[in-house]
């Protein structure tokens, strides 16, 4: 579904994406895992279309996707819940969720609403309240609700679970496990590697930009180097 291929993305001087190839097979869960600044979010922004690779492919359903502005890239079937979560907190809980349908143009808008809303009783119990008086865990559910609203094909998640208490991680990873029973293809970014590889079919380590290891989940999860640096020997 999707592949990447020799990725090299900078900040001016700085190389934070280094020959990075992978690839998400329609169905996966595949996890990128690393630490912090080793270059998740810059993968995640790249295949959004929020960053400009320097050279390096990206194709979506065999398609290049590379210069498509992000707006058409959610329209193409990829739509991404950013780090941090970047909530309008001032709108309503609907007003977000309506934002993440911008570009729909069909008429099944409320429907999907609803079913996103049946899969997340706590935000639909928010719907009129206003997105800012909601706790960490429930803005984190908004903002992949959110996603959800552009009916991903692609669904990219940068550190669902970061900030959140235990009870919510583990929440929050049945969400994604469920989300991905349904149908939904997921490429997940966490610096909670002991959750992500749980979940992955397959998973990426990340260092420094460079893609030092992969393979299954839970191979990886069984690797002595993941062992020693991801999950605290
Ligand atoms: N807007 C930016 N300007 C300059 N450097 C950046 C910017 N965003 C990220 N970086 C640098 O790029 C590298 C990768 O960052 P990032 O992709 O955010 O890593 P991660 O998500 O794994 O923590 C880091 O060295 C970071 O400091
Ligand atoms: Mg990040």
């Amino acid at each position: 579904m999707l592949q990447v291929n020799g990725l090299n993305v900078f900040y001016g001087a700085i190389q934070a994406l280094n020959d990075v190839t992978l690839e998400v097979q329609e169905g996966e869960v595949v996890s990128i895992i690393g630490s912090n600044g080793a270059g998740k979010s810059t993968l995640l922004r790249s295949i959004s279309g929020l960053n400009r690779p320097r050279t390096g492919e990206i194709k979506f359903l065999d398609e290049t996707i590379v210069g498509v502005s992000a707006d058409k890239i959610v329209d193409k079937g990829i739509s991404q819940s950013p780090e941090g979560r970047r909530i309008f907190t001032n709108m309503t809980v609907r007003e977000n969720l309506q934002l993440g349908a911008f570009s729909r143009k069909d008429n099944e808008i409320e429907s999907d609403l609803e079913k996103v809303m049946d899969r997340f009783p706590r935000v639909r119990e928010r719907l009129k309240q206003s997105a800012g008086t909601l706790s960490g865990g429930e803005q984190q559910m908004l903002a992949i609700c959110r996603a959800l609203m552009s009916n991903p094909k692609l669904l990219l998640l940068d550190e669902p679970s970061m900030g959140l208490a235990p009870n919510l991680v583990t929440e929050i990873f049945s969400i994604i496990k469920e989300l991905n029973d349904e149908g939904t293809t997921i490429l997940l970014v966490e610096q909670n590697a002991h959750r992500a590889l749980e979940v992955a079919h397959r998973a990426y380590v990340l260092e420094t930009g460079k893609v030092v290891l992969s393979g299954d989940g839970s191979d990886l999860l069984e690797d002595d180097r993941v062992k020693e640096y991801y999950l605290g020997g």
